[in-house]
C-alpha cells in the first residue's frame, strides 16, 4: 500500500481546519504576547517603545484605526486606555478616517492595528496622519510588514502565523497588547491606580488559563452550535468591554457560516433590533464583570419574552438568571470578555462546520485586503 503524505493536513496539527487550530492556540499566543513585557517584581510593563515619555505624557488624544476584527480590538483598547490612562481615545474604521478638526498634531498619536500589516485602508489612514505631522504606532502580527516599516514605532503582538481567513487568536493578542499599552501610557502619565494596575497585570497572567478552560468545553459548544444552527438570524449582545466581543462574535459567524448575524450593545436592543427578535433568532449574551450584567439580564428577559433562546456566557456576576444555555467564564476583571469570546469563536466554527462551509477560505473574503 502507499502512504499519502498531505503537507497541509500535517500543518493543521490534527485539526480539521486552521481556524480550529488557531482558536486552540490562543493560550500559547497569549503567553507569547506578554512574554518579556511584564515585570512581576516592579509590577509594570516594558514595551520598549521608541516614542518618548514626554510625548506620551503630553498627549491629548489617541486615535485608533483599523478594519474588521482589528477594529473590534480597537474598540476594546479604547475602553482600556480611557479607563486606565485617563486619556481621550477614539476609534475609527480606517476607511473612514480623517484627522478631524481641532487636533494638535504634536499632541495626537494614531495607533494603526493590523494583523497582516498590509491592509490598504489602514495604510491609507496611517499615511494621512503622518502627512499631517501626527506620530504613528503600528500594532501588528507581521514583522517587516508595511505598517511596521512605515510607522514611527511598531508593537508586535507575537501571536505566530494565522492562516484561517477569519481572525481568531490575533484578536485576543491585539487586545492584550493594547492592554499593556494602556498600562504603559497610564504609568507614564502618572494616572495608574496601583490596585487597578496590579489587578490587570494578574488578569493578563491568568488569561491563558481562563481561555484554556473555555477551550476544554469545545465538545459542549459543538453540541449547542449544532442544536441552534438552524436559526434564521443570530444576535450578539454585551455591554461596555463585552460590546466589542459581541460585535466580533457576530462577525465571526457571518464570515464563515454565511448566516445573518448582528452584534450590538445590549442597551441598543430596544432601539430597533428588538423588532427582529423571534423564537427563530438565538441570542448570544455576554455577561461579564464591569459590564453591568444586571442590566444585560433585563435585556435577556426582553428577548426571551419574544421567544428567543438565549445562550449566555457569563462570569460569576452575571450567572444568575434563567438561560436556555449557559457557559461559565472565570473571574478575570476587565479581560473576562476575552475568555467569553472563545465560546463565540467555537460557536461560529461549529455552526459553519455543521453546514460544511469552507471555513478557512470563506467565499468573497481575503485574509488581507490590499485594495481600498
Ligand atoms: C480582512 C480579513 C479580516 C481582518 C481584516 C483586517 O477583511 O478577512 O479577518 O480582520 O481584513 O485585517 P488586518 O490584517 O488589517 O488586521
Amino acid at each position: 500500500h502507499t502512504i499519502q503524505w498531505d503537507a497541509e493536513a500535517a500543518e493543521k496539527g490534527g485539526y480539521e481546519h486552521y481556524m480550529l487550530k488557531e482558536i486552540h492556540e490562543q493560550p500559547q499566543a497569549l503567553r507569547q504576547a506578554v512574554a518579556g513585557r511584564i515585570d512581576p517584581i516592579e509590577e509594570r510593563v516594558d514595551l520598549d517603545l521608541s516614542l518618548s515619555r514626554s510625548f506620551l505624557d503630553d498627549l491629548d488624544e489617541i486615535q485608533l484605526v483599523a478594519c474588521g476584527t482589528s477594529y473590534h480590538a480597537c474598540l476594546y483598547g479604547k475602553q482600556l486606555l480611557e479607563t486606565l490612562a485617563d486619556v481621550r481615545a477614539t476609534v475609527e474604521y480606517a476607511s473612514e478616517y480623517t484627522v478631524g478638526s481641532g487636533r494638535d498634531p504634536s499632541r495626537t498619536l494614531v495607533v494603526g492595528v493590523s494583523q497582516s500589516g498590509e491592509t490598504a485602508d489602514t495604510l491609507r489612514a496611517l499615511r494621512m496622519a503622518k502627512r499631517t505631522g501626527i506620530r504613528t504606532l503600528g500594532v501588528t502580527n507581521t514583522v517587516g510588514s508595511t505598517v511596521a516599516r512605515e510607522c514611527d514605532d511598531a508593537l508586535y503582538i507575537q501571536a505566530g502565523p494565522e492562516i484561517g481567513v477569519a481572525a481568531t487568536k490575533t484578536f485576543a493578542s491585539q487586545v492584550v497588547t493594547l492592554a499593556m499599552l494602556a498600562l504603559d501610557v497610564a504609568d507614564t502619565r502618572g494616572e495608574l491606580d496601583p490596585a487597578q494596575g496590579r489587578e490587570l497585570l494578574s488578569n493578563l497572567q491568568d488569561l491563558p488559563g481562563a481561555v484554556q478552560q473555555a477551550l476544554d468545553r469545545d465538545e459542549a459548544v459543538r453540541e449547542v452550535a449544532e442544536a441552534y444552527a438552524g436559526g434564521e438570524a443570530f444576535f450578539f449582545i454585551g455591554r461596555r468591554f463585552a460590546t466589542p466581543v459581541a460585535l466580533e462574535g457576530a462577525l465571526k459567524l457571518k464570515e464563515i457560516s454565511y448566516d445573518h448575524a448582528e452584534g450590538f450593545p445590549a442597551g441598543e436592543l430596544k432601539h430597533g433590533p428588538l423588532a427582529l427578535v423571534t423564537e427563530a433568532t438565538p441570542v448570544l449574551a455576554v455577561l461579564t464583570d464591569g459590564a453591568r450584567p444586571e442590566e444585560t439580564q433585563n435585556n435577556v428577559k426582553e428577548v426571551q419574552s419574544r421567544g428567543a433562546p438565549v445562550i449566555a456566557i457569563a462570569s460569576e456576576s452575571g450567572r444568575e438568571g434563567d438561560y436556555e444555555v449557559g457557559f461559565d467564564v472565570p473571574d478575570l476583571g476587565l479581560l473576562e470578555p476575552l475568555a467569553a469570546n472563545v465560546y463565540l469563536q467555537l460557536f461560529a466554527y461549529y455552526v459553519a462546520d455543521s453546514k460544511a462551509r469552507p471555513i478557512d477560505r470563506p467565499r468573497n473574503l481575503a485574509k488581507s485586503v490590499t485594495v481600498e
